[in-house]
Order: C-alpha cells, then sequence, then structure tokens
C-alpha cells in the first residue's frame, strides 16, 4: 500500500507533473516504469550528479541533500515525488513526509513486498549501498511482512560506478558480482533484492552468477505500480490523449547525463538542464 504522509490532504492541479530524484541516474529505472505504465502523465526528473554517491555517505547529509532534492521538484511544480533512490528511501523517507505537503512514495516497502511474494525458501537476499545496508530497512520491511524470513544482505558499493562508468557488460563487472554474491549463493536465497535503484542495469550479470533459479526483485515496476494506484485513489491522473514530457535536471554535468538517458530510455526528453544551484 502506498503510504500518504499526513499532512498530504491538499491534491495539487492533475495536470502538474510526477516528481522523481535520485542521486544520479540509477532513478531513471523507475522513469522507465512509469512512462510505461503512466504515459500520458508529465514527469520531472532531478539526478543530483554532482553529489553522487549516497550510498557512502552520512545518514545526516542524505537527509540534507534529499530535503534539497525534493525543494527543487516543488519548485517544478509537481503533484507528487517519488523517492527514486534507496539510499534516500532509507534514511530520509519519514522526514521528507513529516516537512512536505504532498504523497512521497519510496522504493524500500514495493521491494520488500514483492520479496515475500516470490520467495519459496523464505531466504532473501539484499544487494544494495553500504548506507542502505547499514540502515537495515529492508530487513525490518521484510520482517514486518513476514517475520519468519531469512534475510541476508551485502553492500556493493564497486557496483554504482561500474553502472555511472558505463561498464554493465564488461568482465571486471562480473568478476566483481561473483565476488559480492559469493555468500547470497552459499546462503541459498532464492529471490534477490536489488536494493540500489543503479542495479536493474546489472541484471544480465547479476542473474548469470546467481542463476536463473533466483528471482531479481527490481522494485522500479512495483513503485510504479504503486503511483499509479495513489494518483487514482487521490482521483489526480492526468488523463489526457497525448504522450506526457518528461523534464531532466541535474546538478551537474547534463550531456553525459543526456547521452545515457536518451540510450536508456529510448524516448524523447522535452528539456534537460543542469540546476547550478541546489
Ligand atoms: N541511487 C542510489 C541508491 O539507490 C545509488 C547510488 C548512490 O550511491 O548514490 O541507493
Amino acid at each position: 500500500m502506498a503510504v500518504v504522509n499526513k499532512q498530504s490532504k491538499k491534491i495539487p492541479p492533475s495536470n502538474y507533473a510526477i516528481g522523481v530524484f535520485d542521486s544520479g541516474l540509477g532513478g531513471l529505472t523507475v522513469v522507465k516504469e512509469l512512462i510505461k505504465l503512466l504515459p500520458d502523465e508529465d514527469i520531472v526528473y532531478f539526478g543530483d550528479t554532482a553529489r553522487v554517491p549516497y550510498g557512502t555517505k552520512s545518514s545526516e547529509s542524505i537527509i540534507r541533500f534529499s530535503i534539497d532534492n525534493a525543494n527543487v521538484l516543488i519548485s517544478k511544480k509537481v503533484k507528487m515525488i517519488v523517492v527514486a533512490c534507496n539510499s534516500s528511501s532509507s534514511y530520509a523517507l519519514e522526514v521528507l513526509k513529516e516537512k512536505f505537503d504532498i504523497p512521497i512514495v519510496g522504493v524500500i516497502d514495493p521491494g520488500a513486498q514483492k520479496a515475500i511474494r516470490l520467495t519459496k525458501n523464505k531466504k532473501i537476499g539484499v544487494i544494495a549501498t553500504s548506507a542502505t545496508v547499514d540502515s537495515g530497512k529492508y530487513v525490518e520491511a521484510l520482517k514486518n511482512i513476514d517475520k519468519s524470513v531469512k534475510v541476508t544482505s551485502v553492500a556493493c558499493p564497486l557496483f554504482v560506478p561500474l553502472v555511472e562508468e558505463g561498464w554493465s557488460n564488461k568482465k571486471i563487472t562480473a568478476d566483481v558480482a561473483g565476488i559480492y554474491l559469493k555468500l547470497l549463493k552459499k546462503e541459498n536465497v532464492d529471490a534477490l533484492i536489488l536494493g540500489c535503484t543503479h542495479y536493474p542495469l546489472l541484471k544480465t550479470v547479476i542473474s548469470k552468477v546467481m542463476g536463473r533459479k533466483v528471482a531479481l526483485v527490481d522494485s522500479a515496476r512495483e513503485v510504479a505500480h504503486q503511483v499509479e494506484k495513489l494518483l487514482d485513489q487521490r482521483k489526480n491522473r492526468k488523463r489526457s490523449k497525448q504522450k506526457g514530457a518528461l523534464r531532466i535536471f541535474v546538478s551537474d554535468k547534463p550531456q553525459s547525463f543526456m547521452r545515457i538517458a536518451k540510450s536508456f530510455l529510448g524516448c524523447k526528453i522535452d528539456e534537460i538542464s543542469c540546476l547550478k544551484k541546489l
């Protein structure tokens, strides 16, 4: 169930965009699913490329950055915010829900719910940034649904730079995955949560190491479904025959972001700009 923050009784105009933020480009995995599911909605994406990665930062910094990001999106007229970053969702979701008067959706609960649906042997793996693993939020979310599941979490800090470098298909990435995922194979997990928005871009290599029997849980699709449900509940869908616009803002290096975003999303990007000041 999508959780609406307690103050969000006010319904913004339905032609406002869906706001999505991430520390960098990983949140585009959520944007891709949103475009598939809600093609008429406008989307405003903010990638904090000047301060990526968040996964190695302190909780105080992650909270501060997340508040800045939410403010950027609100200044662009959004009707809700999707926190498409596991590190931010782990530490800042509650703060954002307290602070801002629009619905805010994170990525942890949707991923946990899906993993519980998929596991048969009740052994679930979580791979994420160090910040997300240290927060213990996935373990908490999973145990809240089913106390009897065994959860093994592994931080994979090298995965983000490998993705940002565009090295998803290189041998070095497969070697790194082999080392990180060893414990999860030993623990015989049958569902593995990709607890970082960058990791769906490594699905092929992760699946090769884990084997086909292990279900990879990509929360992006689940998040998109929660967004749809939430907008329907609040009667806040745009409902237009026209395709929605996609506007992207970053805090640094818009050109390289544009290149990767275009090839990953495979759709028109209506605007991409760099915000120098947050
Ligand atoms: N997007 C971040 C997350 O999902 C990963 C990248 C980072 O460390 O900032 O945690």
